[in-house]
């Protein structure tokens, strides 16, 4: 199937991201929010960056042309024609499992489902709808504009066919394509990338490097754009603490969740690259502002992770 139409249910960071990529290479997109607020703010911050691409030479269309293929509404109805639904709303099973029910009554029965989750089975996703055959995972990283990696995570119903198609969506949106043939918690690169973010951790605790310091060598020695604590902070802890619980329930190593229950000084390391310094979680949502998103709330995540033990 060529995806010509998609639906994006969630406009935060990662979902107003997906909707100005597919907008870029041409398809049509729907993007549904319970808030409004939530809409007006990703508009905004599309069109700035879409603005910048264009300004940069790198879109062969002007901006007024790439956004009038975004649609924004709080009605999931106008998007039940579509090919592709992707939902990246909060990272909590319970809420996506809810909105995985409502997209299979309301889309028509070509639509594929697809989540943004970074640590939730896509088979338990796919449970909760009667197509788990048309359910797959599509994860983009963060900034999604930049980034050029998705995986396509198969589900144990996802079919052959459902996986190419999400194959093919990556590569028409100009991005590539990881190819998840299983689904294991982390999926393949936070499952390879997460063991480094806990020694970074640990090393900052132990006093060896400063977490500055190793920003800038995995910087400068590494060749990423962005250093570990750097990346943390923006993709937010929330996540990063979701993720590697799930990776911990599946594999029982404790190392993914030491950095989480070890008292005082790992939780400094893990904060301490917030410019805020408090456990705000803070993201870029207009040229030159910072607002506040949301806050770690860190004593309840301890009582949690506590209770494993
Ligand atoms: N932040 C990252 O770097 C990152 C990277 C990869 C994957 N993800 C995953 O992407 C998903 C979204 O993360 P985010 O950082 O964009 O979150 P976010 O908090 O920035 O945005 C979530 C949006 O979903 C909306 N929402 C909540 N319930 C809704 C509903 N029932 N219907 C429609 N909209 C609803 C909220 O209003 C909010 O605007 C999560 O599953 C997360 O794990 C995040």
């Amino acid at each position: 199937m060529n995806v010509k139409k998609v639906m994006v249910m969630g406009s935060g960071l990662m979902g107003s991201g997906i909707a100005q990529v597919c907008a870029q290479a041409g398809i049509e997109v729907i993007l549904n929010d319970v808030s409004a607020e939530a809409l007006d703010q990703a508009m905004k911050t599309i069109a700035w960056s879409v603005g910048k691409f264009a300004e940069k030479g790198k879109l062969s269309e002007d901006r007024e042309t790439v956004m009038k293929r975004i649609t924004a509404t709080g009605d999931y109805a106008v998007g039940s024609d579509a090919d592709l639904a992707i939902e990246a709303i909060y990272e909590n099973m319970e809420l996506k499992q809810e909105i995985f029910r409502k997209l299979d009554q309301i889309c028509g029965p070509q639509t594929l489902i697809a989540s943004n989750t970074s640590s939730i089975p896509i088979t338990e996703l796919a449970a909760a709808t009667l197509r788990p055959e048309k359910v797959l995972g599509v994860h983009f990283f963060s900034p999604v504009p930049m980034m050029q990696a998705v995986e396509v995570i198969k589900g144990a119903s996802t079919s052959d066919e459902t996986a190419q198609t999400g194959r093919d969506f990556v590569l028409k949106i100009g991005k590539e394509p990881i190819m998840v043939n299983r689904d294991i918690a982390g999926f393949v690169i936070n499952r390879i990338n997460f063991p480094s973010t806990i020694e970074a951790m640990n090393l900052v605790e132990q006093g060896v490097a400063t977490v500055e310091d190793i920003d800038k060598g995995l910087r400068l020695a590494s060749g990423r754009k962005m250093g570990i604590f750097e990346t943390g902070d923006m993709v937010g802890l929330d996540i990063t603490y979701g993720a590697m619980m799930s990776i911990y329930k599946e594999t029982a190593t404790p190392d993914f969740i030491r950095p989480f229950c070890s008292g005082a000084k790992s939780r400094q390391a893990i904060w301490a690259g917030k410019p805020a310094g408090d456990g705000t979680r803070t993201t870029q949502t207009e040229p030159g502002k910072h607002k506040e998103k949301r806050k770690w709330d860190i004593s309840r995540s301890i009582r949690r992770t506590s209770s494993l033990f």
